[in-house]
């Protein structure tokens, strides 16, 4: 029998952090054996926004991989592959503009976020949310584990799907998003009301999955909290503390029930920070070990020049359906 597709990828827009691992990767690992999963490394999503450097394009994407498998995502489960080795994803992008009304563009939350931050904004930064349908409905994807934020483009691919399946007859498959019941938002360690993101202007409020054992340390014991003294799961009055506490369940592996339980009541910080520290450290330092070793060989050459192969297979049958569906051709 068949598995179902899994689709899902992150981009090479900076360093991987805490929350890309716990929004994402922890949810790949998970599936990658029930689901055909498809990874890939979204290179044209990061050019929607200035980038100071376009060297680290390339060089992020490669550390990517070497990442994706060094957190156990395994090559005989998984597809691996680079966006923009795939031509049918800007192809068919166009055709689906095409069917898509600017007012659900504006409606995206993260369009509105990321216009605010730069002065000239490119049309790829607004019409980006159909480049992601693309990349979701060429390989008749079932489901997206994706973080909380990136919920509402996953819902908009729905949309498109849809409206062309009404028109064109079933073409597309409508796929699913799967948010993560804990760490779908893990909080910037100095301002824990907001993200923790790749792209932070200040360093010290994102763990980075290549961080030093020392880094690591020092950041948690950094972490803002409170100054109420007693360990308690509250997000909107002690949001630092539940983001310990979150980061902690997931790294554990256990229920935040659980977490909360361990720890509520303890008067010292501390002894929280030591222990989210610990469990951080021991889930990341394996992973760095076999990092290092796969960088330096030609495996991530392999699993890519493979993926690439299989991407373009099936997207370009997907488009090549799509594009006479809608009149091109002679
Ligand atoms: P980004 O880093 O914004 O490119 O996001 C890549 C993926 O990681 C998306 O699925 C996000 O939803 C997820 N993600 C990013 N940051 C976080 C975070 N702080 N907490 C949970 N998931 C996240
Ligand atoms: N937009 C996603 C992000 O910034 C990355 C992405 C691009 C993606 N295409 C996708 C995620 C398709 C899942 C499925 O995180």
């Amino acid at each position: 029998m068949n598995k179902k597709r899994l689709l899902s990828g992150l981009q090479p827009s900076g360093e991987l952090t805490l929350g890309n691992y716990c929004g994402s990767i922890k949810q790949f690992l998970e599936y990658q054996k029930e689901y055909d999963s498809f990874l890939f490394i979204p290179d044209m999503h990061t050019i929607t926004v200035p980038q100071k450097d376009s060297n680290l394009i390339a060089e992020r994407t490669r550390k990517l991989a070497a990442i994706y498998l060094a957190c156990g995502l395994d090559p005989d489960n998984c597809t691996f592959f680079i966006q923009s080795e795939v031509p049918a994803h800007n192809q068919l992008a166009w055709i689906l503009e095409c069917f898509t009304y600017m007012g659900e563009l504006n409606r995206m939350t993260q369009f509105k976020d990321k216009s605010k931050k730069y002065k000239n904004i490119g049309c790829g930064l607004f019409t980006y949310p159909v480049l992601m349908a693309a990349d979701i409905l060429l390989y008749d994807t079932n489901v997206v584990p994706v973080g909380l934020d990136q919920k509402q483009h996953v819902e908009l691919a729905r949309e498109i799907a849809q409206r062309m399946n009404n028109k064109f007859g079933d073409i597309f498959v409508i796929p699913e998003p799967i948010i993560p019941t804990i760490g779908a938002k893990i909080k910037d360690l100095q301002y824990p009301t907001k993200k923790m993101s790749k792209s932070a202007d200040d360093a010290n409020g994102s763990i980075f999955l290549l961080d030093t054992e020392d880094e690591i340390r020092r950041k948690i014991n950094r972490a803002v909290t409170d100054s109420d003294g007693k360990v308690w799961y509250d997000e909107e009055n002690k949001p630092g503390i539940a983001n310990l506490l979150t980061i902690y369940s997931v790294f554990e592996n256990i229920p935040l029930k659980s977490a909360i339980e361990r720890f509520e009541g303890c008067e010292r910080y501390g002894d929280l920070k030591k222990a989210v520290a610990d469990s951080i450290v021991n889930a990341l330092k394996p992973m760095q070990e076999k990092y290092y070793d796969i960088i330096q060989t030609k495996l991530v050459d392999e699993v890519l020049d493979k993926g690439r192969e299989r991407a373009n297979k099936i997207a370009s049958e997907k488009y090549d359906i799509v594009r006479k569906l809608v009149g091109f051709g002679r």
